[in-house]
């Protein structure tokens, strides 16, 4: 009889046994021996105390839930089917910093193990937001199958989640990013996801094919030419396809389209970093308001929603998600 542990954060017991297909997360616990449970790794409670416990709990939004209160279950596991994470999950047993043995990662990711890899930003949840602020449909992804293009991959947590969720993806990015591929290569490997790995500028690479979706996250405002990316996104766009653009903002507040240049030698909303000037995608160069992503948009016949309400840009003022469609 295997031993298996597995984490169940109070406030997503329902979700979590959803997403792994289970009729509710008590009936699983009944269907499994679950030998032994804790709460946060100290206290041996029965497993009817657990779901005590949690009912008590009013369901609260996210950020006001104790993240010190987590409930191991150990399972005494007799069937053959190994227990493995939804990559959806938030839960999560531990923090790992590279389990590949290669830092820094920038996004924080699941593995299917219930580990969770340390990104670059203090909130472990950000790539969750992200993908939140998005309102992407993951049955649209799976049904007919969708072509995402995610640019600017990086670490690889978007090109997984569409990969998942059913989509073909091809990841673009380029080794300035030092981590590049090694990073998206072992989170590929580790969740069966097959992705198109591309090493290349997008903005010279030959793309084969249009894509019915692309992810332009965190890019915009690592490129000197915003129009001739722009012009380039739509030239890479289906018919019917849709461009999620998200991007540091100015922190000026003005009613009118403006472009803040980053700068090292003035105090502006990003510094620029000249020393990395000549690489593809370091430097910062301009830093737009909302009102101009839309103009941007609306220069080449594109319509742009921008989607500000929601944790991700509510958290972050300095960051903006833009739906794009034709
Ligand atoms: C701030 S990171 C954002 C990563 C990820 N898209 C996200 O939003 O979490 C910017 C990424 O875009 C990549 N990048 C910037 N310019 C690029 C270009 N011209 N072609 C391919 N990748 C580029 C960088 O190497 C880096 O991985």
């Amino acid at each position: 009889m295997a031993s298996l542990k597995c984490v169940l954060l109070p406030y997503e017991g329902g979700l979590f046994a959803q997403q792994q297909g289970w009729a509710s997360a008590e009936a699983k616990i009944q269907e499994l021996s679950v030998t032994e449970q804790l709460i946060n790794d100290r206290s041996v409670v029965r497993p009817d105390q657990l779901y005590e416990q949690h009912r008590r709990e009013p369901s609260q939004p996210d950020r006001e839930r104790p993240w010190a209160v987590r409930y191991t279950l150990r399972l005494g596991w007799t069937g053959d089917k190994d227990f493995t994470m939804n990559f959806f999950s938030r839960s999560y047993s531990e923090i790992v910093e590279a389990p590949n043995g290669v830092r820094p990662w920038w996004h924080s990711v699941p593995l299917p193990d219930g580990r969770r890899i340390k990104g670059a930003h203090p909130d472990i949840d950000r790539q969750f937001k992200m993908w939140e602020a998005m309102q992407i449909d993951a049955e649209f992804l799976a049904r007919p199958k969708q072509r995402v293009l995610d640019i600017g991959a990086n670490d690889g947590f978007f090109s997984v989640a569409s990969a998942k969720s059913g989509a073909s993806v091809t990841s673009i990015d380029t080794t300035n990013w030092l981590t590049w591929p090694h990073n998206i290569t072992y989170l590929s490997q580790q969740w069966s996801a097959q992705l198109d790995v591309v090493t290349y500028d997008f903005r010279r690479y030959c793309f084969d094919q249009q894509f019915d979706v692309i992810f332009f996250l965190g890019v915009l405002y690592h490129v000197e030419n915003v129009f001739e990316c722009m012009a380039r996104l739509k030239n890479l766009l289906a018919p019917q396809g849709t461009i999620y653009l998200e991007t540091h903002l100015t922190s000026i507040a003005v009613d009118m389209p403006i472009w803040e240049s980053a700068s090292d030698l003035f105090s502006t909303s990003a510094p620029l970093g000249k020393s990395t000037i000549g690489q593809i995608g370091i430097s910062n160069f301009l830093l737009p308001n909302v009102q101009a992503v839309i103009n941007l948009a609306h220069i080449f016949d594109m319509k742009c929603e921008p989607l500000l309400d929601n944790a991700y840009c509510l958290e972050d003022p300095g960051r903006g998600m833009f739906r794009i469609t034709q």
